[in-house]
């Protein structure tokens, strides 16, 4: 055997009667043994069990097998089984390839079981071309230093990193002011307790006496490099710099009260904010008989849409004290909505009625006027405008983002949301980390988050946090992206797509090529598709490998008026959900031949004409919901390129109407099966493509 020759074995199961009672395996097996490069091809009872397995490692010795491809279930399910199997028999885990079909073949055409079998012929070969050109993968490893930057010593800050340095991790806590405390060292009592303010600051001593802990004041962070298991840091302190390593980092900022000058006659003295009514009340300096607050005070507006959460709360709480002080006080609370979330909290809203605080309710477009005695607002209950006599009024302001939280999230190469605060992940699935893998956030650094809030965050935060400094090493991904110098142009549009951080051009030693950090990359494939130059590639999937596979996807046999139609499913939402139409037992037409990559994202324009051009009658690009791509956004990048190309179709002399495009997730198997039997329909009264181009002179280029 030459060192570049490929042999390729080819395993095709029956899965008891799933596959073999509905496909033809034994022609599928003579058929596989007529295709290039392909050496060995024999067929197993149940690929998976111990004597599949055997028979897998066996034939790769004994035939020299340098690529495998199993015919059976789905990826989804058994891929991980089959790469194990390779690398037992020392062959690189992904020079293996599997063809699904069980899932995607016999359980949703078992009423047709010739084209099913022709099926599984196309899918087969598409497998064997793709095999051909796969590539050996390895993973990296990178050792990791076992401690965390904590940025902001609020109670998140405070709190994350006394969860890490009681588990032995060692902890850099840096703040800006020369206090550790954060807004708590402003407030008076803290809700649904009513507890002391100054009791919660009691961590402060335990954070700065902590062994672990090396506590920086009046510090900012000057410098950050490197990535997840390997920061470098560099603040400063006193005009010192301070350099340490740290293997994640948790950002909890908080945030700053926005500023009541400008709001409703705002004065300081008899209208004041709630801050400013904390410290009067710690000093039992609140002497007003009738008290007005005005809620939503700079927020839920044109220029702040958001509401901020911790200040209805906050006025309850106020109210209360302010009655506990003085009962024959009058308290109004005005107020757009209340929101107390949950059983506790309105508990302690019930309790604020029953100790005689009032609530009126005004509507955005009609706001309380202030008058020199007395407040004027619209009630639309009664439709009527009330009077409310005041001696002190109390606005209650959002919390707004900091403004330094720019800066760094430009440092850490993290995201903003549009009001400026900290955007995590995924809001259900990892709502207290970022998509840059080590970096974690908690706190109201992310949103306005009331202390309780702020705590569990900042305990979350720390246990995530751990899962990576607890390791001693960290693999990379085996399917990731690769960069071609020689081809980079230097636009930076894989940066620009990318949402972990994970490439971008370098501007060193004069060079302007792009670099991927093989630790960060996913290998969703964005970056590939949408480079101009084709320069960067991703492993296993990339043009090489997939470019083959359309080709002789478009090949299918058409003997019955069904169209071609050539499929891209992401393996997360899509693929899944075409595999839940196999569990399911949806039927639908045979004449689809699915092209499985990661992510939607990593479609690149070219595949799609590349199918019509191998004339395929239809093309259909299935991806997850927005909202839920696997790698936080790259289906937008499939909306923009699918948009451009519907566009662009016309010209080319195709009909937009061969190309389809449709989110469709793990559970929406049935949705799948009507989509491709709709899609089939619209093809067939469209005719094959050729008929396109025959209304149309054209020259395509590629
Ligand atoms: Fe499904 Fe990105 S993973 S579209």
């Amino acid at each position: 055997m030459s060192d570049n020759e490929i042999r390729i074995g080819v395993f095709i199961c029956h899965c008891g009667t799933n596959i073999g009672g509905v496909l033809d395996i034994s022609s599928l097996t003579d058929y596989a043994k007529t295709l290039p490069n392909v050496v060995y091809a024999a067929d197993n009872l149940y690929t998976c069990s111990e004597g599949g397995l055997n028979e897998i490692r066996e034939n790769i010795k004994e035939h020299n097998l340098n690529r495998v491809i199993v015919a059976s279930c789905s990826p989804r399910t058994h891929e991980p089984l089959f790469r194990a199997t390779c690398q037992e028999a020392g062959l690189n885990p992904y020079l293996f390839e599997m063809v699904n079909i069980r899932d995607q073949d016999s359980w949703v055409h078992m009423k047709e079981p010739e084209k099913g079998t022709e099926k599984a012929k196309d899918l087969i070969r598409m497998g064997v071309y793709k095999a051909a050109l796969l590539e050996p993968l390895e993973k990296m490893q990178v050792g990791v230093t076992p401690s965390a930057l904590v940025i902001g010593g609020g109670i998140s800050g405070m709190n994350a990193a006394l969860n890490l340095a009681n588990q032995n991790f060692e902890v850099n806590l840096i703040e800006k002011d020369s206090e550790l405390g954060g807004l708590i060292k402003y407030l008076n009592k803290v809700f649904p307790t009513n507890e002391d303010a100054s009791n919660l600051l009691e961590i402060r001593n335990l954070v700065e006496s902590h062994k672990k802990i090396n506590v920086y004041k009046s510090a900012i962070l000057e410098k950050i490099e490197g990535y997840v298991g390997n920061y470098k840091v560099n603040i400063r302190q006193n005009n010192n710099i301070i350099e340490f390593d740290a293997g994640v980092i948790i950002v909890a900022t908080g945030a700053i009260p926005l500023s009541p000058d400008g709001y409703y006659d705002y004065n300081g003295k008899n209208i004041i904010s709630q801050l400013e009514l904390e410290e009067l009340l710690k000093e039992n300096k609140v002497n007003a008989k009738n008290v007005v607050m005005i809620q939503c005070v700079g927020c839920r507006n044109e220029e702040r849409k958001y509401c901020s959460n911790i200040c209805c709360m906050t006025a309850l709480k106020n109210g209360m004290l302010i009655k506990e002080q003085n009962p024959d006080a009058h308290i109004n609370i005005i107020f757009r909505d209340i929101q107390t979330q949950g059983v506790t909290y309105e508990e302690y809203y019930r309790k604020a009625r029953e100790m005689g605080i009032l609530f009126i309710k005004y509507l955005p477009e009609k706001p309380p006027i202030i008058k020199k005695d007395h407040i004027e607002v619209y009630n639309e209950y009664m439709n009527q405008i009330i009077g409310l006599p005041y001696d002190l009024i109390v606005l209650s302001m959002p919390l707004i983002a900091n403004e330094d939280s720019e800066q760094l999230a430009k440092m850490l190469k993290v995201p903003l949301e549009e009001n400026k605060f900290f955007l995590e992940a995924h809001v259900k699935l990892r709502p207290v980390e970022f998509a840059t893998d080590g970096v974690f956030l908690c706190g109201s650094a992310h949103w306005p988050a009331d202390i309780s809030e702020s705590i569990s965050q900042s305990n979350a935060a720390a246990s995530r946090a751990t899962t990576i400094i607890s390791k001693d090493i960290l693999v990379t991904e085996g399917v990731i992206s690769k960069v071609d110098p020689a081809l980079c142009i230097g636009c930076n549009r894989c940066a620009e797509v990318c949402n972990y951080g994970a490439i971008g051009v370098k501007y060193e030693e004069g060079l302007m090529v792009s670099e991927v950090n093989p630790l960060l990359c996913k290998g969703c494939g964005d970056c590939a598709a949408e480079c101009p130059a084709e320069a960067i590639t991703i492993s296993h999937f990339g043009r090489i490998q997939i470019e083959p596979m359309i080709t002789e996807a478009a090949k299918i046999e058409v003997s019955d008026g069904h169209p071609r139609i050539v499929a891209f499913l992401c393996n997360w939402c899509s693929y899944a959900g075409a595999d839940l139409a196999g569990v399911s037992r949806y039927q639908y037409p045979p004449n689809i031949r699915t092209i499985r990559v990661m992510c939607s994202g990593g479609i690149p324009k070219s595949f799609i004409y590349q199918a019509f051009l191998n004339s395929a009658d239809g093309v259909f690009i299935g991806g997850c919901h927005l909202g839920d791509c696997h790698y936080i956004a790259g289906n937008q990048d499939t909306l923009r390129r699918t948009n451009e190309i519907e566009k662009t179709l016309g010209s080319l002399g195709i009909n937009p109407e061969r190309f389809l495009r449709k989110w469709i997730s793990a559970s929406e198997g049935k949705l799948f099966a009507q989509t491709i039997t709709d899609f089939t329909e619209k093809l067939k009264e469209l005719g094959p493509i050729k008929n396109d181009y025959k209304k149309k002179e054209v020259v395509i280029t590629k």
